[in-house]
């Protein structure tokens, strides 16, 4: 186990890189503490895997330097890091069986047979593979090939951490939801230190102690899943995090206060700003309903989505802008009736230029 720490640590897959542009990775301070689960979110292309890859020693970053308990590694090899990597597509023997792909990596390192084949036992059981062991990977379905990889990778408990590259892309929803478990339930027990790489929101809100965001090869802002709600440093990340996202409404400067027309809020602190665009962000479950004809802001229903326990409601306010309020009340919502809203001050976050103030 290892605390693993990214110092001014960037890569440019360009011999020459010009300007930042050219990042993959621009250079970024981090430290994953070590036990800690933690997913790394973002888009296609922002630069997840190039992280993954330079923190398991399979990419050498052209900027800055990775330390393993403070220990410099940059230029350490893959093996020497004692790294496990799980890829978004199975990596395994096709021609062994199930259990000799699993027990593979431990008679690579010279484990006591009956070591291992605890281990294995372990391991299948806990991925559901134990009545197939005996039989030839290539004769297994897609979802059961991953599971080896994801068993491979498991399987040795003393790696300095556990890399898992979109691992669940294509397990079924069901097993993946159970998994994610399993891997929790691994992380509390041996204390490995583990990455998720995803593009799914909820994924990685529900795995990670922590949730680090990226962006066009930047990292956004890494937190407590909570903190990445509650406070969202730019609009980026209150878009990408949370379902239905953060609204975004225009505001009025009034002196040191501002006005919110969508809506009816006024005197908000302004704080101590300079020039620059100013909007207003309210996640669509701090909006609140109230009765129209005792509420200063009124807006009209112009969708109503039930998701069970929850409803997603669209409108429209007076001066046009269109948010979405997340609900649990009961009453019946009709499509183009009216409805108060309110939300209490302290869930209103003031973004200038896009960065929280
Ligand atoms: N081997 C490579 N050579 C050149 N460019 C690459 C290579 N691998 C990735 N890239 C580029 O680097 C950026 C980040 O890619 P990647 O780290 O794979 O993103 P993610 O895993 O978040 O989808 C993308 O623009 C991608 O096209
Ligand atoms: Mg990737």
């Amino acid at each position: 186990m290892a605390e693993i720490t990214l110092k001014n640590l960037g890569h440019s897959y360009f011999p020459q890189p010009k300007s930042e542009e050219d990042y993959a990775l621009k250079p970024v301070n981090l430290v994953w503490e070590d036990g800690k689960t933690y997913a790394l979110l973002g888009p296609s292309g922002c630069g997840k895997t190039t992280m993954l890859n330079i923190i398991s020693g399979l990419l050498h970053p052209s900027d800055g330097q990775l330390l393993f308990d403070g220990r410099d590694v940059t230029n350490k090899t893959t093996s020497e890091r004692n790294i496990a990597q799980v890829f978004q597509f199975p990596v395994i023997y096709t021609t062994k069986s199930v259990r000799r792909n699993l027990s593979f990596p431990l008679e690579c390192r010279d484990w006591d047979p009956k070591k291992i084949s605890g281990r294995v036992a372990e391991v299948s059981e806990m991925l559901e593979l134990d009545d197939i062991l005996d039989m030839p990977a290539r004769r297994l379905s897609a979802d059961q090939k991953q599971l080896i990889s994801l068993g491979r990778g498991l399987v040795r408990d003393d790696v300095s951490a556990v890399l898992l590259d979109e691992p669940l892309t294509v397990i079924d929803p069901q097993m993946k939801f159970s998994l994610r478990r399993k891997l929790r339930e691994i992380n509390r027990q041996t204390g490995t230190t583990m990455i998720l790489v995803t593009h799914d929101q909820s994924e990685a809100m529900s795995f990670a102690d922590e949730v680090v965001v990226m962006k066009d090869g930047r990292v956004q802002q890494s937190g407590r899943p909570e903190q990445l709600f509650e406070r969202p440093e730019n609009t980026f990340v209150g878009y990408f995090i949370g379902s239905p996202p953060i609204n975004l409404f225009n505001v009025d400067v009034k002196g040191d206060r501002l006005n919110c027309p969508a809506l009816a809020l006024t005197d908000l602190p302004r704080g101590d700003l300079g020039p620059g665009a100013l909007q207003i962000g309210i996640r669509p479950d701090h909006l609140n309903f109230s009765d129209p004809s005792e509420s200063n802001a009124v807006a009209m229903v112009e969708a109503c989505e039930n998701l069970g326990i929850d409803r997603i409601v669209s409108l429209r306010a007076a001066n046009g802008e269109l948010f979405k309020v997340k609900s649990r009340l009961r009453q019946k919502i009709d499509v183009g009736s009216k409805l108060g809203v309110s939300v209490a001050h302290k869930d209103v976050l003031v973004f200038q230029d896009g960065v929280l103030t």
